[in-house]
């Protein structure tokens, strides 16, 4: 299996039916994205796939097709430098409790600044539907609202 991953091209021999999420943490050392339920329902997992978000524990590899970004990767995919302004604000807002989710969630909210600059409250609720259990979720959304302004 070859794909690319933070812009770099791997090789993997495993079962092209294993999830994206298992190659990037177990065999490509890739540990930005977590694993929170491996049922697609939360999104601690989540990359993107071609730009758009897509939740790795239930994405096979074989499925895979085009190069995918994690939150290792994000800075360069959009271009900065150094942190994006998504996780300046994620500092500046003091979002994080325990952290788990927060890969996944950023990674969420940056295709969705990315997407739509000023988004709408509505539209930040569609975007956001991961979980978090330490319920970070006002922290979060402050969050969006400051790298949206
Ligand atoms: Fe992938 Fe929960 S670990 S959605």
């Amino acid at each position: 299996m070859k794909i690319v991953v933070n812009g770099v091209a791997r090789t993997l021999e495993v079962d092209p039916q294993m999830p994206l999420l298992w190659a990037l943490r177990d065999h490509l050392g890739v540990l930005g994205p977590k694993y929170g339920c491996g049922v697609g329902a939360c999104g601690a997992c989540t990359v993107w796939i071609g730009g758009a978000p897509a939740r790795s524990c239930v994405t096979a590899l074989e499925d895979v097709d085009a190069p995918v970004t994690t939150i290792e990767g994000l800075p360069a995919a959009l271009g900065a430098q150094d942190l994006t302004a998504v996780q300046q604000a994620w500092i500046d807002e003091q979002v994080p409790q325990c952290g788990y989710c927060q890969s996944g969630q950023i990674m969420a909210a940056a295709a969705l600044l990315r997407d739509d600059p000023a988004p709408s409250d509505a539209a930040i609720d569609e975007a956001m539907s991961n979980l978090c259990r330490c319920g970070t979720y006002p922290r979060i959304r402050a969050a969006i609202r400051r790298a949206a302004a």
